[in-house]
């Protein structure tokens, strides 16, 4: 395995690990990932030529003391993360592909294989909207850098680096940043994680 992954990997497990030692919703869904066993690789992670490669520098300046660790862990893999964006395209936000998208390690089409579970990063550039969407996994995100205006079921509330969101399995949720990019870590799990998400 790439020495970055591998590390990216232990320091997403380690801090996902601190959060579960609270046994609550978050807590629990973040033990998934940590008792999660990773795969062999099935190929090598290559240099990216994603649009979104141009927030990197960026997007991992507005982190905290508590996400630094993964962030320094993060910086030298993203250009390398497999980056899409594979929505159905929208008529009425034609650049959306170029603005957001997320480079998923672990899940059904990762390079590291898992069919029941997914981690990887959402990356969302500047003043940017991802529109209000679901999805039948159970979805926890931790913010690593950028403070983003994060909604659920019609609430919304701006999120800081270190905090934890869970969207519960086909609960609709948006985001939408302003003068920071926004930098997030992933996970998906559920009976149904093959099943893309959908907007509104
Ligand atoms: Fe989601």
């Amino acid at each position: 395995m790439q020495d970055f992954i591998a590390r990216l990997i232990e320091e997403s497990k380690r801090f996902l690990n601190e959060r579960a030692q609270i046994d609550d919703d978050i807590g629990q869904e973040a033990a998934k990932f940590v008792a999660r066993e990773i795969p062999a690789p099935s190929g090598i992670f290559e240099k990216s030529d994603s649009p979104l490669i141009r927030w990197i520098e960026e997007a991992i300046q507005f982190g905290s003391p508590e996400t630094e660790r993964v962030l320094n862990a993060l910086k030298p893999a993203l250009p390398f993360l497999p980056w899409k964006y594979n929505y159905e395209p929208r008529p009425d936000m034609p650049d959306l592909g170029n603005q957001m998208g997320w480079g998923e390690i672990l899940g059904p089409e990762a390079p590291f294989h898992d069919d029941h579970f997914c981690y990887g990063f959402t990356l969302l550039g500047k003043n940017t909207f991802y529109p209000a969407h679901y999805h039948p996994a159970t979805e926890l995100y931790v913010v690593l850098s950028g403070h983003a205006e994060w909604t659920l079921d019609g609430v919304s509330k701006v999120r800081n680096p270190g905090e934890f969101i869970l969207h519960p399995s086909n609960h609709v949720h948006s985001m939408r940043t302003s003068d920071e990019p926004l930098l997030a870590l992933y996970t998906w799990s559920g009976e149904d994680v093959v099943t893309l998400s959908k907007y509104v």
